[in-house]
C-alpha cells in the first residue's frame, strides 16, 4: 500500500478553494512515530474553516483538512502504541498545518494519540470527535464553579450544532433543566428530545443592547457562539453564576461592561479541547466512555462518505448543520 484516498483542498484561483478526493502517496505525509488507518473522521466547523482557505486555521495549501480521526495503527515506532491499537487522534495540530482525518491515512506524533477506550466504538468516539471532548469539558468548567441542577436553568446557545446538541445531551443526563437558543425553530423536537426544555430564538439574544445588566435568567450557559451573543448571556446571568465561552460562529469580537461581573459576581471562563494536555483528553475520554456512556448519540449522528464533505462542509459553514456528521472513511478490518 503505498497510496491512499483522502480529501484535498487546493486554492483553484486567489482567495478561491476547492476540495475533492483524490489518491495521494503515502511518503507525502509528514514524518511521524504513528502511521495510522483512519476508519472514522466527523466534520467540525473548524474543519469548514479550513477547507475554506481560512488562513487562521491552514497557511498551506494543498492540504487534507479534518481535525478529528479514529483509527488502527499500522505502524508505531514507540513503545506505547503497537499495531493493530485503536486510537483517537482529535486537535493539536492534525487537520491544521498537519495532513488531517479526511483521508485513509494519517502519520503523528506519539504524543497526539489516546487509545480507543473498550466501551467505545470508533464511530462512535468520532460522533463525539472534537465537539464531545469541547462540550464535556465546558460542563466539567460549569460544575467547577459549582453550578448545580438546582441553582437554576443553564443555557445552551447553537443548540443544534455539533458542541451545543452534545452539552445539550449531557447537561440533561446530569439532571440540569435546559434552555437552548438555536435559529432553527423548526428543529424543536430533536432539541427537546435530547433534553432541551425550553427553545429560545437566536434572535433574542443576538439583538444589541445599550443596558449594562438585564433581567437575572439563567445560573450558567455555554456559549459557542460569541459576539452580541456573549454579550447578553453574560447580562442575563444569575447571581453567582458562570459562563463557559468556546466558540466564534457568529463572531469573535463581544463587549462586555464590568457589572455582569461586580454586581452579580458572574465569571466568564474560556474553554479550549486542541492544546489541552493530552492526559486531559485522555481522562476526558475516559469520562465519556465510562460515566457519561449512555448519551443518545445515534440521534445526533449523520454518516457521510467522504465524497460527500463538500456538500456538507458548504452547509456547516451556513450555520445549517443539526448534530453531529461522522464520516465513514476505510471499511472496518
Ligand atoms: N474552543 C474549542 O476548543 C472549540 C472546539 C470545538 C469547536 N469550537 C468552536 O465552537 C463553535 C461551534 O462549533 P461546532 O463544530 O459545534 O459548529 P456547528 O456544528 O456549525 O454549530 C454551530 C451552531 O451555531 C449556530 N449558529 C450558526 N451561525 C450562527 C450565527 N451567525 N449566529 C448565531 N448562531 C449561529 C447554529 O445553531 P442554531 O441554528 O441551533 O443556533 C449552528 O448549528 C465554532 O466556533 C467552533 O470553532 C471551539
Amino acid at each position: 500500500m503505498s497510496s491512499f484516498k483522502a480529501l484535498v483542498t487546493r486554492e483553484v484561483r486567489d482567495g478561491l478553494f476547492d476540495s475533492q478526493v483524490e489518491t495521494r502517496e503515502l511518503n507525502s505525509l509528514p514524518d511521524g512515530d504513528l502511521l495510522i488507518r483512519v476508519h472514522y473522521s466527523s466534520l467540525n466547523y473548524k474543519d469548514a474553516l479550513s477547507a475554506s482557505g481560512n488562513r487562521g486555521v491552514t497557511r498551506q495549501f494543498p492540504h487534507t483538512p479534518g481535525i478529528d480521526a479514529a483509527g488502527i495503527i499500522e505502524e508505531s515506532s514507540h513503545p506505547d502504541f503497537k499495531p493493530g491499537d485503536k486510537v483517537l487522534v482529535t486537535g493539536y495540530d492534525l487537520g491544521m498545518g498537519t495532513s488531517g482525518g479526511f483521508a485513509e491515512f494519517i502519520r503523528v506524533p506519539y504524543s497526539w494519540a489516546v487509545k480507543l477506550p473498550p466501551t467505545l466504538s470508533m464511530r462512535q468516539a468520532m460522533i463525539l470527535g472534537t465537539a464531545g471532548i469541547t462540550a464535556a469539558l465546558c460542563v466539567e468548567k460549569l460544575q467547577r464553579m459549582d453550578v448545580t441542577p438546582d441553582g437554576g436553568e443553564i443555557l445552551v446557545t447553537g443548540a443544534t450544532g455539533g458542541v451545543g446538541s452534545i452539552c445539550v445531551t449531557i447537561l440533561n443526563k446530569l439532571g440540569y433543566r435546559v434552555l437552548a437558543s438555536s435559529g432553527k425553530i423548526d428543529q424543536a423536537s430533536f432539541l427537546s428530545d435530547l433534553g432541551a426544555s425550553m427553545i429560545i430564538d437566536r434572535e433574542t439574544l443576538s439583538e444589541p443592547s445599550s443596558r449594562a445588566i438585564k433581567k437575572e435568567q439563567w445560573a450558567g450557559a455555554i456559549d459557542t457562539v460569541g459576539g452580541e451573543t456573549l454579550s447578553n448571556v453574560l447580562k442575563s446571568t444569575q447571581y453567582g453564576g458562570a459562563v463557559a465561552c468556546c466558540g466564534l460562529v457568529s463572531s469573535p469580537e463581544f463587549t462586555t461592561s464590568i457589572m455582569p461581573f461586580i454586581i452579580r459576581g458572574a465569571s466568564l471562563m474560556g474553554v479550549d479541547s486542541v492544546e489541552v494536555p493530552i492526559a486531559v483528553k485522555q481522562a476526558v475520554w475516559d469520562k465519556l466512555a465510562n460515566e457519561w456512556n449512555d448519551l443518545p448519540l445515534e440521534r445526533l449522528a449523520t454518516e457521510i462518505s467522504m465524497d460527500q464533505l463538500p456538500a456538507y462542509i458548504e452547509r456547516i459553514l451556513a450555520g445549517k448543520m443539526i448534530g453531529r456528521v461522522v464520516v465513514a472513511i476505510s471499511e472496518l478490518p
